[in-house]
């Protein structure tokens, strides 16, 4: 039977996961992402672990012996426990049943049939179990081939309905494809195809849960997006190869997460109110629209780069190349981009209280932007000249 080489200190965790099992009467399998990479080849920090029996009890017992905090949800008795070296998820074995007609979460059931809870899941290569009890420990679960599949470097659906049924899958396939170098089979590639429309059947919310996802590895997964027709579907703006570049030059450069500013991208023609976007992201979105070329040259933008997330300026580096030096000069120097007097030392120099305080900050802080003051004295020089002009009109 085959076997998963596990690395020396996962090998001994697990075996004490398996030999708590036994005691409380239950099984234990590792199952899904962690057996994929660990028959790969590839490391896996993840540990999932099916229990056949009480998954939180199983959990309290784990987290009795390496100490750490368990977090459980009662709803489906699963539990994670987290402690000083890492972090196991415990999930009660179930079935899932979808409803007929409308794309939705499954009724969840629990079941004691290790088989039953690899039959829902969305690939061969994720249905394969490892179990964990002493005398089996590391023997191989593997109903639908996914040893087969994995060799054969293949994502395959179980059965047709799968993308349908959960239409999240759909950038499952196509995350794994990029990220292990897989091949669709070919059916499953038909049904995802054929499936694609049910996209649009997905919330908001896990629509952009599964684009994070999928942006978090870098951007190539947009091209194959495009392939699939994904984005024309959900109405979404393709960004060409220039902008792709530029962000991704631009991420290493300021050192700024990009997922955000794709989703940016992703959304530009749409209207924010109709993604479910938060509060943020949308404010994000409308200065976004505000700002163009010829609004970037206007040394006034100062003012309005502040409010910008670093994901929105990455934006308009990405976007505006002819002026991404004014980006770029934003992040290299705005922590400069302060008035150094203040209110009081302003009022002092004769500048009369009420709203000419505020402007003739803004004028400073314009005027440092554009390296024409670079001193506290300057900025004392420029009051006085100010209130000079002031009093000569
Ligand atoms: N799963 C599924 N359908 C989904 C999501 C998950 O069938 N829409 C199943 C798969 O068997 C998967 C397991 O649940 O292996 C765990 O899911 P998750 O942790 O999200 O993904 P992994 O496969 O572990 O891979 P990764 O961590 O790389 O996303």
């Amino acid at each position: 039977m085959r076997q998963v080489n596990f690395p020396k200190r996962q090998r001994e965790i697990l075996k004490s996961v398996g030999k708590l099992a036994k005691k409380l009467g239950y099984s234990a399998y590792l199952v899904g992402g962690p057996v994929r990479d660990l028959l790969l080849g590839r490391t896996s920090q993840d540990i999932d672990i099916v229990c056949i029996g009480d998954a939180v009890k199983l959990a309290k017992k784990f987290r009795e012996k390496v100490g750490g905090k368990l977090l459980s949800h009662h709803h489906f008795p699963n539990a994670t426990v987290k402690w000083e070296e890492g972090k196991i998820d415990f999930v009660t074995a179930r079935s899932e049943k979808y409803p007929k007609r409308k794309v939705g979460l499954p009724a969840v059931e629990k079941t004691d049939d290790i088989m039953i809870d690899l039959g829902r899941r969305d690939f061969t290569i994720n249905a394969v179990a490892c179990n964990l009890l002493p005398e089996y420990f590391g023997d191989i679960i593997d109903p639908f081939n996914g040893l087969g599949d994995s060799e054969k470097r293949l994502i395959r659906i179980l059965h047709s309905r799968s993308f349908r049924e959960d239409p999240t899958r759909i950038f499952r396939a196509i995350r794994f494809r990029l990220e292990l170098e897989f091949n669709l089979e070919k059916d499953t590639e038909k049904y995802l195809k054929h499936d694609i429309k049910y996209l649009t059947k997905l919330t908001h919310d896990r629509l952009w849960k599964e684009f994070e996802i999928c942006l978090e590895d870098g951007s190539s997964i947009l091209s194959l997006f495009k392939y699939y027709g994904i984005l024309d579907v959900l109405g979404f703006n393709c960004p060409d190869e220039n902008f792709k570049e530029r962000v991704d030059i631009g991420s290493v450069q300021f050192g700024v997460n990009s997922v955000n500013t794709y989703i940016l991208a992703l959304a530009e023609n749409r209207n924010p109110k109709s993604l479910n976007f938060d509060k943020s992201f949308t404010r994000q979105m409308g200065y976004v629209r505000e700002i163009d070329n010829k609004r970037l040259v206007d040394v006034r933008i100062v003012h309005e780069l502040f409010n910008l997330e670093d994901y929105t300026l990455l934006y308009l580096f990405g976007k505006y190349p002819n002026n991404s030096i004014i980006i770029e000069n934003f992040f290299d120097n705005r922590d400069e981009l302060v008035c150094d007097l203040n209110g009081k030392e302003i009022r002092e120099l004769g500048v009369e209280e009420g709203p000419l305080v505020g402007e003739i900050m803004n004028k400073i802080i314009e005027k440092k932007w554009l390296g024409k003051i670079t001193s506290r004295e300057d900025e004392i020089e420029f009051v006085v000249k100010y209130v000079g002009e002031e009093n000569d009109t």
